[in-house]
């Protein structure tokens, strides 16, 4: 295999989003464009990835410091051609090189490596039969179906202007034959811009061999230049997730009212009702269902655990067969381990909770540990925070905590502990005993029993 290099146009201003965000950084599926773009880059394993880069300069950079790319700056817009002549120094003499548009994020991966494995001793392109081909360059062939050129919709007679069949932009061919067109190119067309579709015409004048690959994916082709266009795009990239969920076995309510912006893995036999937002990585196990309206962001949540209706997670984890919702909002750093029940309500951040315990109604539970089998009841608030700093609570196994109550921390309740509803505690609560602290003072009464359950 000879070596690949592949350019990615993206200098261009994108004046039709009316932002004042580089185009390539507006997102789908909340990755930038450019993104989508790098991504199948690198999925063709390439030598190199060179992005032409103009407009937004350093913030389009800097929002893929990770990668490595090799940055060329074309500080003026002169065309097409004259984008990818910034990027000659950096092509190697004995590779290939396939052309990709900075603004086209639902690039697909296989049409790419076909034009790259038919580019060996010619010029290919990625063409593409287009109802509407007002503004693209057309493919124009002879009588046997050659391709002689492509001809811009502003230099294009009026018989040309009848071609359906367009440049999509995407093309591949040895770097010996790119360079040379390329310093061949002249700005003499009607936009005074040098084009790099002329370099057909060169080719077909040295006897080299064009070939235009023609694609049915229109989605696959298609570039963002404004709003109306990201939405739809994003509508597309969603409904290819849902659909390749759906492949998978994961039952969707809707498959229309999903989105996931990042990555969702499902084990077997997941729900997921309508209206739902997965973002970042989250991972759903085994039989696990989420209800309407919920926004689930890097989570782990484990077989069997169900989520009900307007439930927010953030940076969480969730143990087996557990219980969440409706209206809960887990924050991050929150541990939940197997059975757990968390309710309407409750607000959990940074909590690490326990096999089998319950913080069921109207709950803040921050900084918190809460141990096996605990039971914080409606309106419990841990005050976790005195102006200044953040302390920690701690409620051990089997512990019960009264409604309404307030554990001020730093403060441990105690091994089976119970605190009395309505109590504002301020010192430790020891093990086994009741704490009550409604009035003025706080006092433990040692050896109190617990009310058994009467047998009707
Ligand atoms: C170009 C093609 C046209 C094709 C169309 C597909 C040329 C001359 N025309 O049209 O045949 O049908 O794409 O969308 O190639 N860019 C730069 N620097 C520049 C100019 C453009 O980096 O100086 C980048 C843009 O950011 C964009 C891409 O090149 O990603 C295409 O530019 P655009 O202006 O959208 O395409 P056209 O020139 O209209
Ligand atoms: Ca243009």
């Amino acid at each position: 295999m000879s070596q690949l290099n592949i350019i990615i146009l993206a200098a261009g201003k994108g004046t039709r989003m009316h932002s004042s965000l580089p185009k390539v950084l507006h997102e789908v599926g909340a990755k930038p464009i450019l993104g989508h773009v790098i991504d199948c880059a690198k999925a063709l394993s390439p030598d190199k990835v060179i992005v032409v880069y103009g407009f937004g300069g350093e913030i389009v950079k800097n929002a893929f410091s990770q990668e490595n790319i090799t940055w060329v700056n074309q500080a003026e817009q002169l065309g097409t051609g004259h984008a990818v002549q910034q990027a000659v120094p950096y092509l190697e003499d004995n590779a290939k090189t396939l052309i990709l548009l900075g603004d086209v994020p639902l690039v697909d991966v296989e049409s790419c490596k076909n034009l790259v494995a038919q580019s060996t001793h010619q010029l290919v392109i990625q063409s593409f039969n287009k109802a509407d081909p007002t503004g693209y360059g057309r493919i124009v062939r002879s009588p046997d179906g050659q391709v002689n050129a492509i001809v811009e919709h502003k230099d294009a007679t009026d018989a040309q202007r009848n071609i359906l069949e367009v440049n999509t932009g995407i093309m591949a061919m040895p770097n010996k034959y790119l360079k040379k067109w390329l310093s061949r190119l002249t700005n003499n067309n009607a936009q005074g811009e040098y084009y790099l579709t002329d370099i057909v015409s060169l080719a077909v004048a040295e006897g080299v061999s064009v070939s235009a690959e023609i694609t049915k994916d229109e989605w696959s082709v298609t570039g963002i230049n404004s709003k109306s266009d990201l939405v739809q795009i994003e509508r597309v990239h969603q409904s290819k997730i849902a659909q390749n969920l759906l492949n998978l076995g994961v039952t969707l309510k809707d498959a229309s009212r999903l989105d996931v912006r990042g990555n969702l893995t499902c084990g077997r036999d997941v729900e997921i009702d309508v209206n739902c937002v997965f973002e970042g990585n989250v991972i759903l196990g085994d039989f696990v269902k989420i209800a309407a309206n919920c926004v689930i962001k890097n989570a782990v949540i484990a077989d069997g655990t169900k989520i009900a209706a307007f439930t927010h997670i953030d940076d969480t984890e969730i143990g087996q067969n557990s219980r969440i919702g409706p209206f809960a909002r887990l924050r991050p750093g929150t541990t939940l381990a197997a059975d757990t029940h968390i309710g309407n309500f409750v607000e959990l951040k940074n909590a690490q909770v326990d096999i089998g315990s319950k913080v069921n109604h109207l709950s803040y539970i921050g900084d918190t540990t809460i141990g096996k089998h605990v039971n914080v009841g409606a309106g419990t608030i841990t005050c976790n925070y005195d102006g200044a700093n953040k302390f920690r609570t701690v409620i051990e196994d089997g512990a019960f905590i009264g409604s309404d109550s307030q554990l001020v921390a730093p403060v441990t309740i105690g091994k089976n502990a119970t605190i009395a509803a309505g109590s504002t505690i301020t010192k430790d609560a020891p093990a086994d005993a009741l704490t009550l602290c409604r009035a003025r003072e706080q006092k433990s009464i040692v050896g109190w029993q617990r009310p058994v359950k009467i047998k009707k």
